[in-house]
C-alpha cells in the first residue's frame, strides 16, 4: 500500500481537519507527520464541535490508529489538554493513539523565546502563534533539542536543564524577563501524564503497516504558502507543510507516496502578518468574515480574507503533486451577487502568472468575474443538486488548475460531503 496525503493549499485553515474526518473510513492509519499547536483542526458531528492541535483528526472514527509523527513537535500540556478533552467524548487514546519517539519536545522556555523574537521583530513581526514552534525546530536543527523518546531515560531532567541554560542565556542577551514556572510544573505533570500512552519508532510502524497492506492518509497542518522554504518567507512557519515533508516527518519513501488532497476554500484567509495578494479590506471581506465565520481556531483571531488566488493554488498544486482537489466553504459564497478570482499577478506594471521571489514586494491581482449562485447550498447532497453557477465556477477551477475536483464540503458537518467529479 501507499501513504495518502491530506494538505492545506493555501495559509492553513482550509477545513482540514473536517475532510480527514470524512476520509477516516476509508484509511487504517492517520498520521501527523509536521506542525505542532499552531495548528487548530475542527471537527463537527452529532452536535459536537470539537479542536484538535497536535492529536491526528482521525480519532472518532471507530478503527483507525491515530498517530503523532516525528515531525510534529509536541507541548505536552496542551496534549494532556486534548487527550482529556477527547476522553471525555468517550474516545480511549490509550487504544488509538500512538506517539513517535523521535517527534520533538516544546519546552515552557520555547514559548518564551517565541515571544522574545516576535517582540524583537517590532513592526516585522510574523504574527506567531506564540506556541513555542519556531525555535524548537530551531533547536532540533542545532542539534539540542528534546525528543519524546527523552522522556524515559534517566537523564531526561540533565538534558532539559542543559537547553534551558542555553535559552535563559539568548533571553538574556534579548534583555527578557518574563518566566513561566508555572508552565514548567504544569510541563512536567503533563510529561508523567503521557508516559501512558504508547510510544513508537514511527517509521518502523509505518513501513511495517505499509508491508501488511495497511492503509495510511497523511494530515498536513498549516498551509502550502506557510511552508519554510516556498511559502512567503520570512512569514511562514518553521516545517515543510509541503507533500515532501511527509517522507521526513513519518519515515516513508517518495515511492510509497500514494494520492494527494489538496484542501482548497473556496476563497482565502490568512491568519497573521505577510502577503496576501486577494485581501479585501472592504465591506465584501466582512462580509466573507462573518459568514465563514474566520476566526482562529488555535488563537480566536480574525482571519483575513479575501477572493481565490488561482495564482497561488496553481503554484501549491505544482509543489504538493495535487492528485484531487476538495473544495471547502462553498457554502460561504452563497448569498454574493459576484465572485472574483485572481487569475495573474501584476507586479511593478508587469503581469506574472506565477508566484515570483519578489512576493513582498507589492502585487496587485487581475482579476475575473463569475455571478453567484444566490442560493443555499448547505443541503446539497450530490453533484446533480448543485446550482449552474457553483458548477461553472468549480470546472473554471478545475480546468484551469488541470486537477479534478473529488470533494465539495458545503457545510461544518461531517455529512455536509459531496462525492463530486469535476475535470
Ligand atoms: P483546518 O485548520 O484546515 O482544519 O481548518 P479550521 O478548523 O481551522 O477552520 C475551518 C473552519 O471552517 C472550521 O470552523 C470548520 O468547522 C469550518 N468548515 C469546514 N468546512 C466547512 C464548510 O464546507 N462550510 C462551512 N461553512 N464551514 C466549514
Ligand atoms: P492549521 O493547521 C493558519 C500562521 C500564524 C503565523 C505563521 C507562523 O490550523 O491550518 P507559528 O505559530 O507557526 O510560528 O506561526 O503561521 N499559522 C497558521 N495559520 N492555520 C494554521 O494551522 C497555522 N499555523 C500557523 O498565524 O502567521
Ligand atoms: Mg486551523
Amino acid at each position: 500500500m501507499k501513504v495518502d496525503i491530506l494538505l492545506g493549499m493555501q495559509w492553513g485553515d482550509e477545513g482540514k481537519g473536517k475532510i480527514v474526518d470524512v476520509l477516516t473510513p476509508q484509511y487504517d492509519i492517520i498520521a501527523r507527520f509536521q506542525g505542532g499547536p499552531n495548528a487548530g483542526h475542527t471537527l463537527e458531528f452529532n452536535n459536537i464541535k470539537h479542536v484538535l492541535h497536535t492529536i491526528p483528526s482521525g480519532i472518532f472514527r471507530p478503527k483507525a490508529m491515530n498517530v503523532i509523527g516525528n515531525g510534529v513537535v509536541v507541548d505536552p500540556v496542551i496534549l494532556k489538554e486534548e487527550i482529556e478533552a477527547a476522553m471525555k467524548l468517550g474516545v480511549d487514546l490509550h487504544e488509538n493513539l500512538l506517539i513517535g519517539k523521535k517527534a520533538h519536545l516544546i519546552m515552557p522556555s520555547h514559548r518564551l523565546l517565541d515571544k522574545a523574537y516576535e517582540e524583537f521583530k517590532g513592526a516585522g513581526k510574523i504574527g506567531s502563534t506564540q506556541k513555542g514552534i519556531g525555535p524548537t525546530y530551531t533547536d532540533r536543527t542545532a542539534r539540542i533539542g528534546l525528543r519524546m523518546g527523552d522522556i524515559f531515560s534517566a537523564d531526561f531532567v540533565r538534558k532539559y536543564n542543559s537547553t534551558k541554560e542555553h535559552h535563559r542565556k539568548i533571553l538574556a542577551g534579548y534583555g527578557f524577563t518574563e518566566t513561566n514556572e508555572d508552565y514548567e510544573k504544569l510541563w512536567f505533570e503533563a510529561i508523567e501524564y503521557l508516559k501512558t500512552f504508547k510510544f513508537i519508532d514511527t517509521e518502523i510502524y509505518v513501513n511495517k503497516a505499509l508491508a501488511e497492506e495497511k492503509s495510511i492518509l497523511a494530515e498536513g497542518a498549516q498551509g502550502s504558502m506557510l511552508d519554510v522554504d516556498y511559502g512567503s518567507y520570512p512569514f511562514v512557519t518553521s516545517s515543510n507543510t509541503l507533500a515532501s515533508g511527509v517522507c521526513s516527518g513519518i519515515g516513508v519513501a517518495p515511492s510509497k507516496i500514494g494520492k494527494v488532497f489538496g484542501i482548497v476554500k473556496a476563497y482565502c484567509t490568512r491568519v497573521g502578518s505577510g502577503p496576501f495578494p486577494t485581501e479585501l479590506f472592504d465591506a465584501t471581506g466582512e462580509t466573507l468574515r462573518r459568514i465563514g465565520n474566520e476566526y482562529g481556531a488555535t488563537t480566536g483571531r480574525s482571519r483575513r480574507c479575501g477572493w481565490l488566488d488561482l495564482v497561488a493554488l496553481k503554484y501549491a498544486l505544482m509543489l504538493n503533486g495535487v492528485t484531487d482537489i476538495i473544495i471547502t466553504k462553498a457554502d460561504v459564497l452563497n448569498d454574493f451577487d459576484k465572485l472574483k478570482v485572481a487569475v495573474a499577478y501584476k507586479i511593478n506594471g508587469k503581469e506574472v502568472d506565477y508566484v515570483p521571489f519578489e512576493v513582498n514586494d507589492g502585487i496587485e491581482p487581475v482579476y475575473i468575474e463569475f455571478d453567484g449562485w444566490k442560493q443555499d447550498i448547505s443541503k446539497c447532497t450530490c453533484e446533480d443538486d448543485l446550482p449552474k453557477q457553483l458548477k461553472d465556477y468549480l470546472s473554471f477551477i478545475a480546468r484551469e488548475t488541470g486537477v479534478r475536483i473529488s470533494y465539495l464540503s458545503v457545510g461544518p458537518d461531517r455529512v455536509q460531503t459531496l462525492k463530486v467529479n469535476i475535470e
